[in-house]
């Protein structure tokens, strides 16, 4: 069972949006000063052990957050008992989040967006084969996301 209150954000390469999700969320832990572990994982093995793609580091890089020491990763298992949160960045993600679940799997499981009000439900675009300013409008998901979700979780959600 995990104690301290962990977050880890899942998309399909861990190479875009969930490492864009992890660095955002982390700008709003620090605001709010909340005491947090925070990580990232894709659903999918392609780019296993590489950083984000260029232009996830750029966009990260804009908007005052380092990213280019993160190294992708595949969410296993074990990630349902040691996270409290498993966001999941958009709906086909969740899918497979659900369905690899464990039956002693504690971490709860939702969508980005559904932290939001007004965009409950709602995917992160996947810009990985989009035009360059497709990072721009990820970075402004992610943002909103991860303040909503920083948010809740210093209200004890
Ligand atoms: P991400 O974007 O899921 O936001 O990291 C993608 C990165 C790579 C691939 C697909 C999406 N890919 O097919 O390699």
């Amino acid at each position: 069972m995990a104690a301290k209150t962990s977050v880890l954000f899942v998309c399909l390469g861990n190479i875009c949006r969930s490492p864009l999700a992890e660095a955002a969320f982390r700008a709003e832990a620090r605001k709010l000063g909340l005491d947090v572990e925070v990580d990232s994982a894709g659903t999918g093995d392609w780019h296993v052990g590489e950083p984000p793609d260029r232009r996830a580091q750029a966009v990260a890089r804009k908007n005052g957050e380092e990213i280019g020491g993160y190294r992708a990763r595949l969410v296993t298992p074990d990630d349902f008992r040691r996270f409290t949160h498993i966001v999941a960045l958009d709906g086909s993600n969740l899918s497979v989040l659900r369905s690899m679940r464990p039956s002693d799997g504690t971490a709860k499981l939702a969508l980005l967006l559904d932290y939001v009000d007004e965009r409950r439900g709602e995917a992160v675009a996947d810009p990985y084969y989009g035009e360059e300013a497709g990072f721009d409008t990820t970075w402004a998901d992610v943002t909103e996301g991860a303040q909503a979700l920083a948010r809740a979780i210093a209200a004890g959600q």
